[in-house]
Order: C-alpha cells, then structure tokens, then sequence
C-alpha cells in the first residue's frame, strides 16, 4: 500500500506543476496557479520525507537534517519574499534560481561521489546535471549583484576566446568523466570549479537591456539541471518540475529577445553595452523642452476623445497605479475612452506593468500589447507616458548607432500629443537621452509619478 501511495502523490504534485504553470499565464489566476503548485511541491516533499525507501526498502534516515534545512530555507525565503520591493524581483528571482542550480550541482556531485558514472546515460545526465546547475549557479548570483547594481559590466581583450576556451574544457572533461575515460571525485571538484568560473565570465559583458533575457536563459538552465536530477534519481516531480521550468524559460528568453529585436547569440556576446559605450549614443537629442502643469495636463486629457497610458519603470518606483486607475474612472466618467499600452519589457522583469496594473484592479481588456496599439497612435489624442523611457525612444527605429536600435517601440510620437511624467530629464535603464522628450507635440510633466498623478486626478475632478 505504502509503496502505491508515494507514486500516487508524486503525480499530484507534477498535475499541479502543469496546472500551477499554465494558471501563471494571466494575471488574473496567477496567485492561485502559484499556490496550486506550491501545494504540489509541499505535498512531493513531504511524501519523499514520509514514504521513501531505497532498493534495501531503509527509510530516510536524517530527517532531523533535512527538516533543519527545510526550517532554514523557509524562513529565509519568506523573509526575503514579504521584504523585497517589486522594482526588486528581477534580483530575487535570479537569486532564487542560482539556489536552485546549486541544489541541482550538488546532486549531481554527491551521485558521482557515490556511484561514479555508471553508464554512459547515467554519466552524461551526472555531468550535464553538474555542469549546468554550476554555471547557472555562479551566473545567477553575478546576475543579482549586477541587479543590486553592485557590479557594472566587465569586458576584457580576449574575452571570447577565453570563455570560449573554457566552456570547450568543462565540456571535454564534462564528457571523459561520463564516459569514465577520466575517473576521480578531485576531478569531477576541478569540473565544478571550471563551470561554476564560467558561468561568472559569461555573465561579466552582458548588461543594459539585455539582463533580463540572461536571467531568463540562467532559469532554463536550472530547470534543465533539475530535470537530470529528476533523471538520476528517476523523480517524477523533479523531472517534470525541471522539463517545465527549462521549456518556459527557453519560450521567454526567445521571446523576450524577438520583443527585442535581438538574436540570442547577439546578447550572449555582450554586444548591447559595447554598441552603447561606444555609439556614446546621445547626439541628436537636442532642442527645447516644453514643459506642462498638471492643470492644462488635466484639460488637456479631460476633453479628448482617446487616452492611452504608456506605463513604465517610473510607475513602479513611484508605486502609482492606484492613482492610475483613479484617473482611468476619472476621465472615462468624462466620456473620454482610456487604454493602456504595455510594452513588452516595460520595468524590470517579464509582466511587471500587468502585475501593477492588476494589484490597481485595472481591468485586464484595458491592457493593449504594442503590436496592437501601435497601428492606434496616430489617430490617438493624448498619450500620457508614466515613468517610461526606454520603451517610447524613437532613436530605437531612426539611430543606428544607438545601443537600443531595432528594438521594437511604443510609437508615441505619432500620436497629436504626448505628455511624459518623470522626474527629470535623465535617462531610462539604457542611459541613453530620449528625442522624443524635445519633440514639439511633447510636454513635459516633471514630478514624481504618484505626486503628478494624484495632481492630475485632482484637476480632472474639478473640470
Ligand atoms: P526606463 O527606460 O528604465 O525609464 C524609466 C524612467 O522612469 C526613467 O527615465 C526615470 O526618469 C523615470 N522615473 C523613475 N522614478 C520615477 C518616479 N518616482 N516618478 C516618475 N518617473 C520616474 O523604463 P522603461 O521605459 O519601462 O524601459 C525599461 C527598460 O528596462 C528597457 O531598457 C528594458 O530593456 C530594461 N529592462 C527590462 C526588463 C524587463 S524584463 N521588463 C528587465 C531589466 C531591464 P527620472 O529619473 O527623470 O524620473
């Protein structure tokens, strides 16, 4: 019976991983899909705690150690999630997935301490589960510091060659120790060591826009690594848990780099700051800045006949979609039609500005993607950017040089007129100036997003 019942729990929780995943894909049941999967995972582990047993039929015998490391993690991992900031996930999640590649490193290390390569399946799952939980490990946390702005970007002459040297290296000693052509735990440590320096330089060149498509990348890699655990230990959850999480995050780094307009080998090499330090990436962003008060802003609004908000890093800093959505029921009270134009990698992280708006009970039909409002811009009365910067620079379709050239923009400027809250005239994350802000259908509304936002709903209300 007990035998029956660890199987029985185990395709639980991976129904739940499937149905948690896929609850992920709308804002709306996002929450639940998260804890339907949790409730999974919690349900695998404590099924392994309670009913495992190896082939001699021994139950686990250091409970007391693992529920210690249960206890630990726990507490870290809630106090690190009830603390961070939104404008911090990006950090978190990549320092979460690095915990996730070490924990697949160390199976992999512990099953070869303890087996060897038992066959050339059995190796080559050993190996891929050590080399690339080690390199999305050390990727990760270098990912994180660089988040926490803690690091800039590091090139050096040569760079290539040498990551590419390396990465040839751990692959050949990676292959010899799987096919037990070179033997030794000193020597599957000197592999863990080679991978874990590779993962730290692969990461050094890439920075700017390009951090959340290596985050993404790093947590496929996880996921892979996890599955070959899953592999070696012949864990349904584990398994399937890690195919999940390395197929979605593959989806996510191509589609973040299609949104874009990148090629991922592009942003492997580094290439996004190189062209950005060296196309100094500026010039032309020139001329007079008109300026606008939140009361003409407010008339303005009030009497056109379309509204589109254009939100934006700046709005989650400024924690402003509340005030957001007072203004969305403020102007639609007026008969004014408002919708929202949500750029693909508008924030820091994949869905930031839905998850705002959503927190802000904005409703979901409001949110249009840019491919989709785009054709609208210029037949829209006023569009009212929010803290965003990056997303509307037209540099982006006009400069070659520019570091943010071919990736696809909110068109804006089309539109008859454009008002842009931010607080001063500085750059977004790409640190490059914005030509759009000295256009002469833009005005400027300087201030913090939330201040000039609560400003306008006031205004509105007394028109
Ligand atoms: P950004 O280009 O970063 O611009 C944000 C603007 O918000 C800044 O220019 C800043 O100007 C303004 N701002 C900051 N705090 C504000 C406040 N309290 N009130 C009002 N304005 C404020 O943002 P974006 O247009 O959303 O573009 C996102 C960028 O981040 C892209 O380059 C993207 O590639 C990159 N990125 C995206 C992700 C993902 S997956 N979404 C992850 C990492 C990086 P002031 O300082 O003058 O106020």
């Amino acid at each position: 019976m007990i035998e029956t019942l660890l199987p029985i729990l185990y395709l639980v929780a991976s129904v739940t991983f499937i149905i948690g995943l896929k609850m992920l894909g709308s804002p709306k049941s996002a929450r639940k899909g998260n804890l339907i999967a949790g409730f999974g995972m919690c349900l695998a582990i404590a099924g392994t705690i309670l009913f495992h047993t190896d082939s001699a039929g021994t139950h686990l015998h250091n409970i007391p150690l693992i529920l210690g490391g249960i206890a630990v993690g726990t507490i870290i991992g809630w106090m690190m999630a009830v603390k961070v900031k939104m404008t911090a996930m990006p950090q978190m999640v990549s320092f979460f997935n690095g915990m996730g590649g070490a924990c697949a490193a160390l199976i992999s290390l512990m099953e070869y301490k303890e087996t060897g390569s038992v066959s050339a399946g059995h190796g080559a799952a050993t190996m891929a589960g050590l080399i690339i939980g080690s390199i999305s490990f050390s990727g990760s946390i270098i990912a994180y510091v660089k988040l926490e702005e803690r690091m800039g970007d590091i090139r050096f002459t040569g760079q290539q060659l040498v990551n590419n040297g390396l990465l040839l290296a751990v692959l050949i000693v990676g292959a010899c120790l799987a096919l037990s052509a070179l033997t030794g735990f000193p020597l599957a440590l000197l592999l863990t060591a080679g991978a874990l320096l590779f993962g730290v330089l692969f990461v050094l060149p890439i920075g700017g826009a390009d951090m959340p498509v290596v985050i993404s990348l790093l947590n496929s890699f996880t996921g892979v690594a996890a599955a070959c655990g899953g592999f070696l230990y012949n864990n349904m959850p584990m398994l399937i848990g890690g195919i999940l999480v390395g197929s979605a995050g593959t989806l996510l780094t191509v589609v973040m780099c299609k949104s874009m307009n990148r090629s991922i080998w592009n942003v492997l090499l580094g290439n996004f700051s190189a062209q950005g330090a060296a196309s100094g990436a500026t010039e032309g962003a020139t001329g007079t800045v008109r300026e606008v008060s939140a009361t003409d802003a407010a008339v303005l609004m009030a009497y056109a006949k379309t509204v589109v908000i254009v939100p934006g890093y700046g709005l989650a800093v400024a924690q402003a979609q509340h005030a957001c959505h007072q203004l969305e029921n403020e102007l639609e009270e007026k008969g004014v039609t408002v919708k929202y134009a949500v750029h693909p990698v508008a924030g820091r992280m994949p869905g930031h500005m839905n998850v705002l708006l959503a927190e802000a009970d904005v409703s979901y039909d409001k949110l249009v993607e840019m491919e989709e409002i785009n054709p609208e811009f210029p037949t829209t009365d006023v569009v009212l950017v929010v803290g965003a910067n990056d997303v509307v620079n037209p540099a982006a379709k006009t400069d070659t040089a520019s570091p943010i050239y071919g990736m696809p923009i909110l068109d804006v400027e089309l539109a008859k007129q454009v008002i842009v809250m931010k607080r001063s005239m500085k750059a977004g994350y790409a640190g490059i100036e914005n030509e759009l802000f000295y256009r002469p259908n833009t005005s400027m509304l300087f201030g913090d997003a939330k201040t000039s936002m609560s400003a306008l709903v006031a205004e509105i209300k007394l028109i």
